[in-house]
């Protein structure tokens, strides 16, 4: 089956990475379900596919929300009676010190970034092991292989995904399903500005507030040099085109450069490497 008849979702494509998997996949010829919770979002992307006549289409879809999930994915197999690609993009970032998260906190981080990626799956699944065929593409990041302070919320979330992810790989193969990991770098979109900052890491009193305020730094230094949502969609579309994709993709110039010197320290150089950035 060539990409024309090919059928993809996309989550979270009012903005950034998920806007561009969308728009790559459309222009490259896939029939592109681009979702988002807020549809009133989506209306450059409506103009865009209408002035290049791109068979993408939108369709209201909350990660958080089973019943947004289920009519959503229902609605896009009645009227395009399959699914070949779904995209786990919609994720956000809770950024705070440990000691400082509430629990609602963490759940609520959770709930979209683990949750939301297992309902939307859980929902898709039935439909690719009818046809015998399918990718689940899940947007991880490269810190889900290594932690940094004041991420252990979202980084968690990345590790899950990676160790569901590649769990899954195994059991749904033999039903003609891949599963892939997609791992950015730093990318430039509205993901830092989206980020949620924990209530007690907002009190200047707090402990860790010198390690906020040192992590704010850093990462206005690593947007800098990060990658463009543009080279994260380059990749998808490469993976998800190849007849053998990979189970984990690297996506951005610094999280290949740093995963590579990881690859060569053991544990405790490459503790003491992120202690000294
Ligand atoms: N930017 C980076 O440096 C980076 C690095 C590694 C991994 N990632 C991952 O890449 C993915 C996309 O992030 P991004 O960089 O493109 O950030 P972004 O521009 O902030 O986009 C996040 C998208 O997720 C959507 N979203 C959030 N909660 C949702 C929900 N409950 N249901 C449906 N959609 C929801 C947002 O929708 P609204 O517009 O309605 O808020 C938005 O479309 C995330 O999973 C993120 O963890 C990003």
């Amino acid at each position: 089956m060539d990409s024309k008849q090919k059928v993809a979702v996309v989550t979270g494509s009012s903005s950034g990475i998920g806007h561009e998997i969308s728009l790559i996949l459309a222009r490259n010829g896939f029939t592109t379900y681009a979702t988002m919770r807020n549809l009133q979002k989506g209306s450059d992307l409506k103009s865009i596919a209408e002035d290049e006549k791109l068979h993408l289409y939108f369709a209201q879809l909350d990660v958080t929300d089973e019943n947004s999930v289920k009519m959503a994915i229902q609605t896009i197999h009645n009227e395009a009676g399959r699914i070949d690609i779904l995209i786990n993009n919609a994720g956000y970032g809770l950024t705070g010190a440990f000691e400082d998260l509430s629990l609602n906190e963490i759940k609520t981080q959770y709930e979209t970034n683990v949750f939301g990626l297992i309902r939307t799956t859980q929902e898709v699944l039935p439909i690719m092991r009818k046809q015998r065929s399918g990718m689940i593409v899940n947007i991880s990041s490269g810190v889900g292989r290594f932690g940094y302070p004041t991420g252990s919320a979202y980084v968690s979330t990345k590790f899950a995904v990676e160790g569901l992810s590649e769990c899954m790989s195994y059991e749904v193969e033999p039903f003609g399903i891949k599963v892939i990991l997609i791992e950015p770098g730093v990318i430039q979109t509205n993901f830092f500005n989206s980020s949620v900052l924990a209530k007690k890491s907002q009190d200047p009193n707090s402990p860790y507030a010198p390690l906020m305020k040192g992590m704010e730094n850093s990462i206005d230094k690593m947007m800098k040099n990060g990658s463009t949502p543009q080279y994260v969609a380059e990749v998808v579309l490469d993976a998800v085109t190849n007849e053998n994709p990979k189970l984990r993709y690297l996506a951005g110039k610094d999280i290949e450069q740093l995963l590579e010197m990881k690859r060569k320290m053991s544990d405790e150089e490459f503790v003491n490497m992120m202690k000294q950035m």
